[in-house]
């Protein structure tokens, strides 16, 4: 019998890609880049695992361009949203993505952009290396503190509740809003009181967002939201970009409808809307949120995992659509 064929559409840590050469055939893009759908299509052909990243699409010309030896999709991500979920399942393909263990590391990046945007350190940063003359003064580049104030999560999940610890610890108060409320340990534990949406908005110093992108999800936060906001609020966006409306945040970062954002990722990524770029008030980052060593070699060794036991006939460690 012929060794399962197994796609690898990115570069990925080699302890993983020893994992998975040990259960198959392997091919790894050449490029370290997104591979062009063409090319893409014309790589899965005929596999019985895809390792895939959250630039591949995985939808109907996706699996038909694989065909029907396909068993799983191994996602190196927690967002999913790249994969259409209910096409695999119908055909009997496996998804799985990378949830846990990324979440420190992530929630590291919300709670940095918390700090660098509330004391306004992408500036400070631009401002030194331009060469510009500066000295203490009283009132030299002020930022305003986040101690006592509130940090509005919108969906507590483990990242949001990892980004809340962060917060306790520099002395906020948490707030969140979600499509429901979490167990009373949780809200214990982070001593959390659960807002309605609009509530939270009105009454947050900072806004996180944690929440999957999902067809009720983008475009959460647009105009009418940002307007709920107080003008001295924060937005922090670690999650997807299509969650926030990014003309709506343009207009209101420029209107001083809201004092400032953190951004990691962005709606049309890695394409940055131009009106960004012009403000001060806005601190981009270039979708770090996963990125360290040791956490990008667990997502990698996560995904070979669940391949591993898909093509071993076993019950994947993380799946998020059973086939
Ligand atoms: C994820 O896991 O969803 C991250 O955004 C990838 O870095």
């Amino acid at each position: 019998m012929s060794r399962p064929r197994i796609v690898v559409t990115r570069r990925i840590p080699a302890l993983a890609l020893e994992l998975l050469g040990s259960a198959g055939e392997l091919w790894v893009s050449p490029v370290d880049e997104p591979l062009p759908v063409a090319e893409l299509h014309a790589a899965i052909a005929g596999a019985d695992a895809v390792v895939t990243m959250l630039h591949d699409r995985v939808d109907d010309a996706f699996l038909d361009a694989a065909g029907p030896a396909l068993r799983i999709v191994a996602d190196v991500a927690v967002g999913f949203d790249n994969v259409d979920v209910a096409a695999c399942t119908s055909r009997g393909v496996v998804v799985t993505n990378t949830p846990g263990v990324l979440t420190e590391a992530t929630a590291d990046i919300a709670m940095a952009l918390v700090l660098m945007s509330t004391r306004r350190l992408g500036e400070a940063e631009r401002l030194v290396r331009a060469g510009a003359s500066w000295s203490w003064s009283m009132f030299f580049h002020l930022g305003v503190g986040i101690q006592g104030k509130t940090l509005g999560i919108i969906g507590l999940g483990q990242i949001g509740q990892a980004t809340a610890r962060r917060a306790r610890a520099f002395g906020m108060e948490i707030a969140y809003a979600g499509p429901r409320r979490r167990p009373p340990e949780v809200e214990a534990a982070l001593d959390a009181s659960y807002l309605p949406l609009d509530e939270l908005l009105s009454t947050a110093a900072v806004v996180s967002l944690h929440c999957p992108l999902t067809g009720e999800t983008r475009h959460l936060i647009g105009t009418r939201e940002l307007e709920l906001m107080q003008a001295t609020a924060f937005l922090i966006n670690t999650t997807r970009g299509p969650v926030v409306d990014e003309g709506a945040l343009v207009e209101a970062l420029g209107a001083a409808v809201i004092a400032g954002a953190g951004l990691d990722v962005y709606e049309h990524e890695p394409d940055i809307h131009p009106g960004l770029l012009e403000l001060e008030n806005v601190v981009l980052l270039p979708h770090l949120g996963s990125a360290t060593l040791e956490t990008r070699t667990a997502m990698a060794m996560l995904a070979a995992r669940n391949v591993v036991a898909v093509l071993a006939g076993e019950t994947p460690l993380t799946a998020v659509g059973q086939g």
